[in-house]
């Protein structure tokens, strides 16, 4: 059984860094406040530098570093609209995800959170997940996977 999905998730080969900027890019112009983006994959995978360009490409300038919220876990930008970026790799749980009020902000900004799988539904449901892959053939290569979220955000996921 393959489950209820009539599609099977979209995926793109992203062989060095510049395809992943490209990727970053191209969901940049149909993400919009309300959307929830799910990053996951390993340690080191990209889904930082993913994260980074995406926020370029919203209209944080080069001199505005987009560094890594592992501590913090929550960095707010103000791009073309404020982004959340968000890693979850700390959290304590659920209850302390539900303090975040994350889930509130999706009214006026677009969530972006790394190892956030397991809390989707605090995060208020209805995610883009795109998982990166790290390839065995190349220290560079990547595979993007990506499912759920709004039709037209997974079919950017697979045009490479
Ligand atoms: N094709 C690629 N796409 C994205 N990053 C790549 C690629 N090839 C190499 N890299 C490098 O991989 C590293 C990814 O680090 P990054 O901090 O984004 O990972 P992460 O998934 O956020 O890790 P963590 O789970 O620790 O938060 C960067 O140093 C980046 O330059
Ligand atoms: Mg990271």
């Amino acid at each position: 059984m393959t489950g209820s999905r009539s599609a099977p998730p979209a995926s793109r080969e992203l062989p060095t860094r510049r395809a992943t900027i490209r990727l970053a890019r191209e969901l940049s112009m149909l993400l919009a406040p309300g959307d929830l983006v799910l990053l996951s994959g390993p340690l080191g995978a990209g889904k930082t530098f993913f994260t980074r360009a995406l926020l370029r490409a919203l209209g944080v300038p080069h001199a505005v570093p987009v560094q890594s919220p592992t501590f913090a876990l929550v960095h707010e930008h103000g791009a073309r609209f404020p982004v959340l970026h968000v890693d979850l790799y700390r959290v304590g749980g659920g209850e302390e995800v539900e303090l975040l009020g994350l889930r509130e902000r999706r009214e006026e900004a677009l969530l972006v959170v790394e190892w956030g799988d397991a809390y989707e539904s605090e995060l208020g449901g209805g995610a883009l997940r795109i998982g990166i892959e790290v390839a065995q053939k190349s220290r560079r290569a990547r595979l993007a996977v990506g499912d759920g979220g709004r039709p037209e955000l997974q079919q950017f996921v697979a045009r490479g």
